[in-house]
This record gives C-alpha cells, sequence and structure tokens, in this order.
C-alpha cells in the first residue's frame, strides 16, 4: 500500500477518534445547518445533485450527477474502468468536497457535517482490503472503530464477535490479517464497519477479484445485510452477470456521467447503449433479446436469471405446441 493511501485511510478511520456517538444527532438538525427538504422524516439516505467534480489535473470525472439512495435499498453503480465510480463513492462519502453540485445525508449538506456526524452513519469499503486492514490480528483490526468510537471493552468485544459472526469470520480472531484469503479480507473490511453500526455501507468493487463462488457469497452477505440488517447498500461494480440480480436500482455509469438507471431489468433492456458505455447484457440477456429480436421469437420480457428465462422459453414452447405450430 503506498503512503497516501495509508495516510487517507488512517485518516478516515481516526475520523471517529475520541468522537463517542451521539445518538439524536440527526433527529432534530443542528445550529447553523439547514435539512433541505426535511419535512415528514427521510426517505432519502443520501441524495447526490448535479454533483460534478474535475481532479485538479483538469480530469472531468464526475458531470451533473443525480441520483437518491432510498432508506434500505441495495443499490448498484455499474461501469467500465475509468467511468467515475470510486471518486463518486468518494463524494457520497465526504472525503472530496470540492466538487460542485451537492451531496446531502439525510438531507444536510455533507460538506456542512463534521467527519464524525458522517461517519456515525456511512461506512466506506475500499476496492483493495489491503488498503483497509492494518491491525495485526484480524480482531485488533475489526475493533479499531468501535474503540475509538468510544466503547468500552466488554461492548467492543460483543460488537467485534457479532460482526465477524455476520460475515462468517467466526474463529479467525486471532489470525494475523496478512495470513486471510484475499476473499477473507474483503469479508473483514466489511466486518470493521459493521461493528460501528453503520446504516449505509458504500461499497468499491466488493466482488472484484473474487472467485466465482466468492463473488456469489459476497452478494449474499451483503443480500443478507440489507434484507435481513436494513443496512442500505451502495456498491460500485463492473460486474454485469452475478451482481445486477441482486440489486433493487441500477445506475450506469460511463464518462462520469449516468447514462441509465433503474430496475436491473429495465436497464438491461437496451443493448445498443450497454455497448456505447462498454458494458456488455449479461449472458442470459443477450440470448434472449437475440432470440427475440434475430429470431422473432415472442418473448414478452428480457429475463436475467437462468430461472427465469426457463420459464419464459417454456411459456412460449407450450404455447406454441398447443397452438400446433
Ligand atoms: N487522483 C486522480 N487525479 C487525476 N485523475 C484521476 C484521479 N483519480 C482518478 N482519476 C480519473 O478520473 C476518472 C474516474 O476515475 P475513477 O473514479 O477511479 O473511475 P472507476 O472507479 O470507475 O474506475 C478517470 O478518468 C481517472 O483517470
Ligand atoms: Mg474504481
Amino acid at each position: 500500500m503506498d503512503d497516501l493511501k495509508r495516510t487517507q485511510n488512517t485518516e478516515h478511520r481516526l475520523k471517529t477518534k475520541d468522537n463517542p456517538p451521539i445518538p439524536s444527532l440527526f433527529k432534530g438538525g443542528q445550529r447553523g445547518v439547514t435539512a433541505k427538504g426535511s419535512e415528514g422524516g427521510f426517505r432519502n439516505a443520501l441524495s447526490v445533485e448535479k454533483l460534478s467534480y474535475k481532479y485538479p489535473d483538469g480530469t472531468s470525472a464526475l458531470t451533473d450527477i443525480t441520483f437518491n439512495v432510498r432508506k434500505g435499498k441495495f443499490i448498484g453503480l455499474l461501469g467500465a474502468n475509468g467511468s467515475g465510480k470510486t471518486t463518486l463513492l468518494r463524494a457520497m462519502d465526504g472525503l472530496m468536497k470540492n466538487f460542485e453540485g451537492g451531496v446531502y445525508l439525510e438531507g444536510i449538506d455533507i460538506r456542512k457535517l463534521t467527519p464524525k456526524q458522517i461517519y456515525k452513519k456511512i461506512g466506506l469499503v475500499f476496492q483493495n482490503p489491503d488498503d483497509q486492514l492494518f491491525a495485526p490480528t484480524l480482531f485488533e483490526d475489526v475493533a479499531f472503530g468501535p474503540l475509538n468510537m468510544g466503547f468500552d471493552a466488554g461492548e467492543v468485544k460483543k460488537r467485534v464477535l457479532n460482526a465477524l459472526n455476520e460475515v462468517e469470520l467466526t474463529g479467525l480472531e486471532k489470525k494475523s490479517v496478512h495470513n486471510l484469503s484475499f476473499g477473507q479480507r474483503k469479508r473483514a473490511c466489511i466486518a470493521g464497519l459493521l461493528a460501528m453500526g453503520h446504516e449505509m455501507l458504500l461499497l468499491d468493487e466488493p466482488t472484484a477479484g473474487l472467485d466465482p463462488m466468492g463473488e456469489y457469497r459476497m452478494m449474499k452477505l451483503l443480500q443478507k445485510l440489507n434484507k435481513e440488517n436494513g443496512v442500505t447498500i451502495v456498491m460500485a461494480t463492473h460486474s454485469v452477470d452475478l451482481v445486477p440480480l441482486f440489486l433493487d436500482e441500477l445506475y450506469i455509469l460511463s464518462k462520469g456521467r449516468i447514462t441509465r438507471g433503474g430496475t436491473p431489468e429495465e436497464v438491461f433492456n437496451a443493448p445498443e447503449d450497454m455497448s456505447n458505455v462498454k458494458l456488455r447484457l449479461p449472458h442470459i440477456a443477450e440470448l434472449i433479446y437475440k432470440l427475440k429480436h434475430e429470431d422473432k421469437l415472442d418473448f414478452e420480457r428480457i429475463p436475467l436469471t437462468i430461472g427465469e428465462a426457463r420459464r419464459e422459453i417454456l411459456k412460449i414452447y407450450t404455447y406454441r405446441k398447443g397452438d400446433g405450430r
């Protein structure tokens, strides 16, 4: 890990140091900080409005990005390399402030919140686990966040063991983080944030570098955290086959712009749009799309899973047999 990343990461995690959580923080707003659209509670955990960002070297990384993250949703940002995913997640986590437009955490301009206020709510999981893990043992690494939030030893232990159980790393507490597998290190990063009790996780390519079973296990873990624990999840990915099956909403990012958004089914209905943004359709969707448009088979919808495709094919097959054709 290079020194810059280590410094950023350590700062990122130290932002909670000496700052015990303030439970009522977001309930009544703050003096001098006006909540945008705060009437009637917050359905949007996070809103991004007309966000544009240029790096100091002039690279235009994000242009006019607008979307909402509603509480409890599982959202994907899908884009090819260099499309702006990491930059967007960093803006959403308050790590980057000199952008145009706005990022609002529960209605409040994220630039007006202190790091501790942000990190009480949102946790960012870096793409490379080695940029995030640094304590000698797994237990100590996961304990870092809750310890710095000011919890006593008993509470810290409880949180660490719970978090390790959630990510299926129980029993490895004393192991050196260096000796964990890549997939285990990725899950250890998530445990570190879960132990701090975040309501929202931003994950940068959580399935990148995992084998197919590891990718599936990671998505099942995130699905469980989302559906059972109520954690709002936004993940950046370039995986088109597996990841979209788990998502409520999907946004396509290309050259720093959102080009499409909606449910995965809606987004994958326009293959020409996908190739324009250097992505392909999921394999199943591509097959059915070709059967529909090139072979003129009568599919009503473009399925994304093998199970759905099988049902749709059987429907057509049974109909044709019954029709005597
Ligand atoms: N520190 C930086 N300085 C200048 N340009 C950068 C920097 N980091 C990323 N970029 C550029 O910003 C664009 C978006 O990058 P990034 O957010 O990393 O995309 P992704 O995560 O989708 O691969 C790319 O053109 C990339 O080259
Ligand atoms: Mg990236």
